[in-house]
């Protein structure tokens, strides 16, 4: 029998590693030939630790299991897939919030073994590589760009106007691709889920961006928070490269990509990418004015490619499947899809990958199931700390980068924050100014001070004194930071600040 227990992060720190174990104690004891198989997550992590048993109708799963069920289960008939337990879930494959996804960069998750190469080819990995290494770099260049893909780091810049960019720098100097792993928004773990769960689809993605611009070296710059993504990007790396996925003939190319893994320092400035570069280069991550942009002079000054994870790791897809299928889905100019991280107070928080166009609320009710505290939910945060907060009112806005600009609102990477009406959203803006104070990069004064000021201004508001002219100060001080910061740290703080001031002025003042 072959039985399925995660290995990535949520799953771990729920004891998923003690009801592996158990599990493997209880075949013991029964003497059941068992299989335990360490896959990744579905993400679905109310569920976590989520066991998985393989039977000749498919995968049955149980969760969430603790270890203290594991003797139940056994009894229960786990090693046979019997349903007569609480924690039986039935076939993995048709639970709804799972069933109702479009998952196309997500469609591993949770069913292979991350390392397991083997694995990964079985179920269309590679194909993708295997497409590119016969295609010029610009025709691998012109289907991304058919793809409509968009950068899935925030800024939604088209990814392969970017590539264009750097193709089209001369071929003779070293080029590099740069992938943005330092994933630091509030609420998101997307990019810790690809690296954990599906890690060749990553490096897939990152040597396709090698052999469309004609870079030999790419690295990855990981938050070091993330150790086990640490763990196992370091070992699918050694295995691509010891199968020839890597190295100095990519698939019989005769074209080279090395790749290396580079840990971050703590900063949340370092995602942003000049100063994730000058950090790679082994500086302090300081802001750097652009132009000239990166894919211009980019690390050590050479053309360089820097996309997030989740913009690498769709390009397998966007190759294997050609670019008008990933096209396919999506609404206006967001084509494609939006993995989603449901988070903050919220039933059933987890992954969901779904086309652009359907709204906030059905994200919201339909798979997340309402608040976790079960009290009504009062605001949402869509997009990391620097985007708006969004009332009731705005719910039903489609997922779609436009949609969401024209409310001064973001997609950003993705993550989504749910607050009940508990939350004190005075609060939440003296947060926002207050984060800045703390992770702001020192180079310009906008950001440096103004943040500084921001949370004296709003306390000062807070306490009742000289409350007019102080809102009236707040909001002049959000505006010189929004045109005068350097770069999106400073310039888009204001964003959830002036969003409670509009939406919720009552908890501004209370
Ligand atoms: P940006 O709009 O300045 O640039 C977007 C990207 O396009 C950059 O890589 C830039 O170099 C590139 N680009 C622009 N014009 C180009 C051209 N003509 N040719 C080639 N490349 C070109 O935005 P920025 O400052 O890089 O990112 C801001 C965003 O980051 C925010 O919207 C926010 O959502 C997001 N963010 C994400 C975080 C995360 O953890 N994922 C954390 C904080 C912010
Ligand atoms: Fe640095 Fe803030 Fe200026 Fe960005 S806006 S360059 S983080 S001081």
């Amino acid at each position: 029998t072959r039985i399925y227990v995660p290995c990535d992060t949520t799953a771990l720190s729920m004891g998923a590693d003690e009801v592996a174990g158990l599990i493997e104690h209880y075949a013991g004891i029964r003497g059941v030939d068992i299989e335990l198989v360490r896959n990744g997550s579905r993400g679905l992590f109310w569920l976590e630790p989520l066991v998985e048993v393989e039977t000749a109708t498919g995968r049955i799963g149980y969760g969430p299991v603790e270890p203290d069920d594991v003797p139940g289960l056994v009894e229960a008939g786990l090693f046979e897939g019997q349903s007569d337990h609480p924690l039986f879930l039935g076939p993995v494959a048709d639970i709804p919030y799972l069933k109702r996804q479009q998952r196309l960069t997500f469609s591993r998750i949770g069913i292979t073994d991350p390392l397991s190469i083997a694995d990964y080819r079985a179920h269309g990995g590679f194909d993708g590589l295997d497409k590119a290494v016969l295609l010029s770099p610009q025709a691998i260049v012109d289907e991304v760009k058919a793809s409509g893909l968009r950068g899935r780091g925030g800024a939604a810049f088209p990814t392969g106007i970017k590539w264009q960019t750097v193709h089209d720098e001369p071929w003779q100097q070293q080029k590099y691709i740069v992938c943005n792993a330092d994933e630091g928004d509030s609420g998101t773990f997307a990019d810790r889920l690809a690296m954990e769960c599906d890690p060749y689809m990553l490096i897939e993605g990152m040597a396709i961006a090698g052999l469309a611009v004609g870079a030999t070296h790419g690295f990855i710059y990981l938050r070091s928070e993330y150790p086990v993504a640490h763990r196992i990007l370091e070992e699918a790396l050694h295995r691509a490269e010891t199968e020839g996925y890597l190295g100095n003939d990519v698939r019989g190319s005769g074209r080279a990509f090395h790749l290396e893994v580079r840990l971050a320092a703590g900063a949340y400035i370092c995602g942003e990418e000049t100063s994730l570069l000058e950090s790679l280069e082994g500086k302090r991550g300081l802001v750097r004015a652009k132009p000239p942009l990166p894919a211009i002079k980019g690390l050590f000054g050479q053309p360089t490619v820097v996309n997030n994870v989740l913009s690498f790791a769709a390009v397998p897809f966007i190759l294997s499947q050609g670019g008008q299928a990933y096209a396919d889905y999506g609404m206006g100019r967001s084509r494609g899809t939006l993995p989603v991280q449901l988070a903050g107070n919220i039933r059933q928080g987890g992954l969901v990958e779904l086309a652009f166009g359907v709204s906030l609320k059905e994200i919201l009710e339909d798979f997340g199931g309402g608040t976790f505290s079960g009290r009504p939910m009062k605001a949402v945060q869509v997009g990391g700390p620097l985007m708006a907060y969004m009332p009731e009112s705005k719910w039903e806005t489609p997922m779609d980068y436009e949609a969401f600009g024209q409310l001064g609102a973001g997609i950003g990477h993705g993550g989504v924050v749910v607050f009940d009406d508990t939350v004190d959203m005075g609060e939440q803006a003296r947060f926002a100014m207050e984060f800045c104070t703390v992770e702001s990069c020192g180079k310009c004064t906008p950001c440096r001070i103004g943040s500084v000021r921001g949370v004296e201004v709003i306390d000062r508001i807070r306490a009742g004194e000289n409350r007019e002219a102080n809102l009236v100060l707040l909001e002049e001080l959000c505006e010189t930071m929004v045109d005068g910061s350097l770069c999106a740290m400073g310039g888009m703080t204001p964003f959830p600040v002036q969003s409670v001031m509009k939406h919720f002025p009552d908890d501004l003042t209370a």
